[in-house]
């Protein structure tokens, strides 16, 4: 079924009113963000020969959201992105636009623009003409194409570079100005694989910000894919965690922080890693035995996950009514800057506590405190079971 939802192409082949009007509804996209669009991915299967790598994902993406695919490296990802663009046959399911199904649309007719880790500039074309390349195929004559692409290297702080070449360029230029080439299309949905990756931290930190900014001016649908959970949590609407091909979560970054469903969530999202004691039995203090025991009986099989950010060195640093502690041994302190981060052994399990820098005692063994409420308990199939 072939469904064109881009009014543009739509109208657009072999129209000779076609540059100025393309011209126009790009520019009231960018300025108003008409074109944005829903997605549905429904039971979306990939598999190459007998090796499954994407599992039957279900995921609505509403109109003008900033959704973002994280999960570790091999998770089927880029594979769910690039079937989205068309660039990958799908092996089962359904992709809808706006509720159409767009299975068999080539990926020129989705009007989604994909933005790689590789920027995949054209070396010998300067930014400008980089940037306008895609309009040229599209028929649109050179007077409007230069203006349309001027508009855009306004946008992203462009103008004064768009007679070099790529080489001449930072990698944060270069990063931005294959967005600009994305943008000049005005997609209906923009997808981003890993596009920060090759930059440094303190660059990668900038143009998160600068995607953030872009994205609440022009509010086009995004689905963003990336390993690195800081740029997840700053950038999502909503996170959706892959693992294996499978979504583990959906939420928005407080929910899953707040409330992961399951160990694997749990632990992939925050810094340090969230701090899972197994097979506690009574080392705990008894009243969080007690506490937990209540709501669980068979408390020998659990584990429960508490975040380094929630172990204070004082129980009176506690609000709470409701406090437990462990004691733990000191192996390791390693400065951050405003915090320090306690390594320290609880019978032989490894955990980390965050600690205020200034606080200077810290004795070979001591009580690690935190608030009973805050604790996350896992079942035996690591899925949490209250908090
Ligand atoms: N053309 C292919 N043929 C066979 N297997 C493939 C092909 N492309 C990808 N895979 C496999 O599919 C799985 C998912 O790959 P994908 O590129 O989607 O992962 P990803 O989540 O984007 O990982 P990364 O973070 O490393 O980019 C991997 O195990 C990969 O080896
Ligand atoms: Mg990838």
């Amino acid at each position: 079924m072939v469904n064109i939802v881009n009014p543009v192409l739509k109208i657009g082949i072999g129209c000779p009113v076609t540059p100025i009007l393309t011209w126009y509804l790009l520019r009231v996209n960018l300025v108003f963000g008409e074109y944005m669009a829903s997605v549905q991915l429904r039971n979306l299967i990939k598999n190459y020969g007998d090796t499954e790598v994407v599992k039957g994902i279900n995921l609505d993406i509403q109109h003008g959201e900033f959704i973002v695919l994280l999960g570790p490296s091999g998770c089927g990802k880029s594979t769910t992105l690039r079937m989205l663009a068309g660039l990958e046959d799908i092996t089962d399911g359904e992709i809808c636009i706006e509720h159409e199904v767009i299975n068999d649309l080539h990926p020129i007719e989705r009007n989604i623009a994909m933005v790689f880790q590789s920027y995949a500039l054209y070396p010998h074309m300067t930014v400008e003409e980089n940037m306008a390349f895609a309009l040229e195929n599209l028929g649109v004559d050179k007077k409007t194409r230069k203006r349309m692409v001027a508009e855009i290297a306004e946008v992203l702080e462009l103008t004064p570079l768009l007679d070099r070449k790529p080489k001449e360029l930072s990698g944060g230029q270069r990063q931005r100005v294959a967005m600009g080439r994305a943008m000049v299309r005005s997609p209906d949905v923009f997808l981003f694989d890993e596009p920060l990756s090759n930059l440094d931290a303190k660059l990668r930190g900038q143009m998160r910000s600068e995607i953030k900014r872009l994205h609440q001016r022009i509010k086009t649908t995004v689905v963003y894919v990336t390993h690195d959970q800081v740029e997840a949590m700053t950038l999502a609407d909503r996170i959706a965690i892959l693992n294996g091909g499978v979504i583990e979560q959906i939420g928005t970054p407080k929910e899953i922080y707040g409330r992961p469903k399951n160990k694997f969530v749990a632990k992939f999202i925050g810094t340090p890693e969230m701090n899972v004691l197994e097979n506690l039995g009574d080392d705990v203090t008894p009243f969080l035995a007690t506490s937990i025991a209540q709501q669980v009986p068979d408390f020998n099989v659990l584990s429960i996950g508490i975040r380094a950010q929630d172990f204070h060195l004082n129980a009176c640093e506690l609000e709470s009514d409701s406090i437990g502690s462990i004691k733990v041994t000191l192996e390791q302190v390693e400065l951050m800057g405003s915090v320090k981060h306690l390594t320290c052994l609880f019978s032989d399990q490894r955990i980390v506590a965050e600690v205020p820098y200034r606080d200077e005692r810290t004795p070979n063994e001591f009580e690690l405190y935190f608030d009973i409420n805050k604790v996350h308990v896992f079942d035996e199939k690591d899925r949490l079971i209250t908090q």
